[in-house]
């Protein structure tokens, strides 16, 4: 008896650590490969120590503990919270491939992806946005191997012209943006259903259709750079070596004509010409009842 209760004793003696570090290792924040950050927006710094705080009270539910996206809501949710281990970033001002800048960092989180279950953190102060920033960076080394990308020159707007906007048509189909976008911009292409991002997982193409705000911004000057930077991480590419910049303004006007629900200069100057007008009809009635019935 007593030889096997000392068996048994032992065992746990041996096995019960292994299980409670395996736990630990589990919930605990591992050692990270940038022990301190900072980060700089405009006269504010960011200091690592202030974001971790901060980070394990508002984000580790979905980023995870070590930053790996695998928090204990992430299973739960599509497309899955960033993983900032492996540091690649939608929302760019810089060219693909590249780190982002701390400012794009810190208006990602301001502004939330709408799309998606990113929340908005513009009620945190614009300090623990700073803060969270240089956090987050304290997860890869490749912010201390690389250096984030430059930001891309986007150029002054022309003005909105039917040219114009003919012209970002054009490129629209040449550029073939039609396969994944859909010819209308509904988010239906032929290839929609068969995208999927670095997670594995299925990704859909923006539908201009919905008019929902972009998750990369809400100005022309954000839409530019949606296709200039490429969206890392999903097949959404960069165009920057197939596009010149006024073509890039063309596309942009063109691309604002597809909300037609958002009211816009461009969608305006668009329904005043007799192509424009029919097209725009069409894509109305395509909404209702009597249409073919796809709701965004
Ligand atoms: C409810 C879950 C959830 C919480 C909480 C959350 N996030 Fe996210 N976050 C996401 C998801 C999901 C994405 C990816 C969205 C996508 O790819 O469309 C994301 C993406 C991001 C990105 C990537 C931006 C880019 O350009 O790729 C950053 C930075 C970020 N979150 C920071 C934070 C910070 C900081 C907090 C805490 C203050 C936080 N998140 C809290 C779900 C969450
Ligand atoms: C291979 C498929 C593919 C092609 C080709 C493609 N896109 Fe995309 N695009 C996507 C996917 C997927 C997303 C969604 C990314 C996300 O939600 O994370 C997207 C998102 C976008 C967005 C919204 C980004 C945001 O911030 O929400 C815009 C704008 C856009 N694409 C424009 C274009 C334009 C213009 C072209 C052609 C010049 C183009 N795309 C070609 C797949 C594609």
């Amino acid at each position: 008896m007593k030889i096997a209760k000392f068996f048994v004793n032992l065992a746990i003696a041996l096995i019960l650590p292994v299980a409670l570090s395996a736990q630990q290792a589990d919930q605990a924040p591992a050692a990270k490969p940038n022990p301190h950050m900072e980060s700089h927006i405009g006269d504010l710094t960011g200091h690592s120590e202030a974001g971790a705080d901060l980070y394990y009270r508002y984000c580790w539910g979905c980023h995870g503990a070590r930053g790996d996206g695998n928090g204990e809501n992430a299973p739960y949710v599509t497309p899955q919270p960033r993983n900032f281990v492996a540091a690649v970033f939608k929302c760019r001002s810089t060219v693909s491939g590249f780190l982002p800048t701390d400012d794009d960092l810190y208006n990602s989180i301001y502004r939330g992806f709408i799309t998606s279950n990113m929340p908005s953190w513009k009620v945190l102060s614009a300090q623990s946005r700073a803060d969270l920033v240089a956090f987050i960076k304290t997860f890869s080394a490749r912010w201390v191997t690389e250096k984030p990308g430059v930001p891309i020159t986007v150029p002054p707007e022309p003005p909105v012209t039917v040219a114009s906007i003919k012209h970002g048509k054009e490129l629209f189909t040449k550029l073939e943006c039609w396969k994944c976008h859909g010819p209308e911009g509904r988010g239906d292409g032929p290839s929609a259903n068969t995208l999927t991002d670095s997670n594995d997982q299925p990704i859909r193409p923006y539908n201009f259709y919905t008019g929902y705000r972009f998750k990369c911004g809400t100005t022309n000057q954000d839409l530019y750079k949606i296709f200039i930077t490429g969206v890392d991480g999903t097949p959404m590419p960069s165009f920057a070596d197939v596009i010149k910049p006024e073509e890039a303004w063309d596309l942009v006007h063109y691309l604002r004509t597809l909300q037609i629900w958002n009211k816009s200069p461009e969608l305006a100057l668009w329904e005043g010409t007799p192509e424009g007008a029919a097209i725009v009809k069409a894509e109305k009635v395509h909404q209702t009842y009597t249409g073919s019935g796809i709701h965004p």
